[in-house]
């Protein structure tokens, strides 16, 4: 299934299980700045997307468009690899959690970089990292996964110059619905709707016995036993991390961003 694809099918219900959490969005707003123009690459629904003039969003999926709401900026149908704008048309240009999605990371980003004046700002999730007890203990092939598919932090590097890469905790009572967003509330993942949010589990084969055993886990109380420590914390770091690269540095001179 290609990413448009797995977009235009589970992306139905994106809207009602993927709203922007408020202290996340306001990380997100720190490195973007405001009154500058935006460019939303992989926009979806336009979570975390500034809501004022000088935005624009690109997004491929008709389904995700539709969800778009009436006050969100306005969309161009289009993919991250092919921009259709020209060099610097943008002060910033964001990727949301889509980075993991492009058919060709590389050229994406370099579009990225084209189009960007001032800055590039990602979020995305480090493939270097360990994860959380749900795919440690009940889904490793989902670290698999995203161990592949998620842009290492060299890459990013390679493609975009310098960057500064920020950790992202995540709140217990997060918001918004991706992967990670649950981690303080297992049975969360035993619900159909949840997932339906979430595109990994829709790349996996079999998610049945694995679903199983965490009931029975949370049942039996074994998962709170292992898990007694993350009770006390009021976020985690899983390995999400909000990158920035400055154009500027990347294009003038060296002294001059020293
Ligand atoms: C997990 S959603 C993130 C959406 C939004 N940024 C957010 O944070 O809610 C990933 C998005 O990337 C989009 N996408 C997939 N392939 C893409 C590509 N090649 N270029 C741009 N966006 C793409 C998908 O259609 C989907 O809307």
């Amino acid at each position: 299934m290609t990413t448009l694809e797995t977009y235009d099918a589970i992306g139905r219900s994106y809207s009602t299980r993927r709203q922007p959490d408020p202290r996340l969005a306001a990380r997100i707003d720190a490195l973007i700045g405001c009154d500058n123009t935006v460019l939303n690459v992989g926009a979806g629904t336009g979570s975390y997307e500034p809501v004022r003039s000088g935005v624009v969003a690109v997004e491929p999926s008709t389904v995700m468009l539709s969800q778009r709401g009436s006050s969100a900026a306005p969309a161009v149908r289009a993919v991250a690899e092919a921009l259709p704008f020209q060099d610097h048309a943008f002060d910033v240009v964001l990727a949301i959690l889509t980075v993991h999605h492009w058919n060709d990371q590389r050229r994406g980003l370099k579009e990225c970089a084209r189009v960007a004046q001032d800055r590039v700002v990602i979020l995305t999730w480090d493939p270097c990292a360990e994860g959380f007890w749900l795919v440690r203990d009940y889904f490793p092939e989902i670290l698999a996964i995203d161990r592949r598919i998620f842009p290492s932090m060299e890459l990013l590097a390679a493609v975009l110059g310098p960057i500064d890469v920020q950790s992202l905790p995540i709140p217990g009572d997060c918001v918004d619905g991706f992967l990670g967003a649950y981690w303080l509330r297992p049975e969360a993942y035993l619900n159909e709707e949840v997932r339906a949010g979430i595109s990994t589990f829709s790349r996996l084969a079999s998610i049945e016995p694995q679903l199983e055993r965490l009931e029975r886990d949370l049942t039996s109380g074994n998962w709170e036993r292992r898990n007694a420590e993350l009770r006390h914390r009021p976020d985690l770091d899983m390995g999400y991390r909000l990158v920035m690269a400055e154009r500027r540095c990347a294009e003038l001179p060296n002294e001059r961003c020293s």
